[in-house]
């Protein structure tokens, strides 16, 4: 049975080791901001409940991870990751659901415009925004939108 629900500190003993490993092994995933970090990794969001997790029972599927573009009313996905064996089956879209709807707003989402996840994004409604050269990899992102509806 798998659970989705957002995170808070109870949570971190279990989910914070989880959550690095699962983000160690996936390559393009996004940057998490210091100041959304904590000293401690993903520790900050963990309690603010900024992160919905699957689980089947303590172990930890996929996730999804935001924060807020202060001052606008619009959040942002740092990383979204489904374990690799139980891609392509809903939960990516499962978590960004839930996201969308605790959220409540528009939603943003900086991708690699060389990774094939890109259609997950434009699958949802998301639409190109503006594009950038990374100051330092060079790696082009896209900038996906998707307004709050
Ligand atoms: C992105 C990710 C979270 C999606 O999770 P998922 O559980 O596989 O997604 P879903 O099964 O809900 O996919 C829903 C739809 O999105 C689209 N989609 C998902 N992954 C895709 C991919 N790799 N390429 C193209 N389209 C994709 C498809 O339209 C898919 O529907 P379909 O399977 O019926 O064709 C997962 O691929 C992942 O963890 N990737 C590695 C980490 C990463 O790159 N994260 C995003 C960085 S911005």
């Amino acid at each position: 049975m798998i659970a989705i629900r957002s995170t808070s500190s109870a949570d971190l003993r279990i989910l914070l080791p989880q959550v690095r490993s699962l983000m160690n092994r996936n390559r393009g995933l996004g940057y998490i901001p210091v100041s959304a970090r904590g000293n401690n990794g993903f520790t900050k969001i963990i309690q603010r409940g900024n992160c919905i997790v699957a689980l089947c029972d303590d172990h930890l599927l996929g996730y999804v991870a935001w924060g807020r573009m202060v001052p606008l009313n619009v959040h942002r996905v740092y990383q979204i990751v489904v374990r690799p064996e139980i891609r392509r089956m809903g939960l990516g879209t499962a978590l960004l659901a839930r996201m969308i709807a605790t959220v409540r707003s528009d939603v943003v989402a900086y991708v690699r415009e060389d990774l094939q996840e890109c259609g997950f994004w434009e699958r949802h409604g998301f639409e190109e925004l503006l594009w950038y050269n990374h100051p330092t990899s060079g790696n082009v992102i896209r900038i996906y939108h998707r307004p709050w509806s």
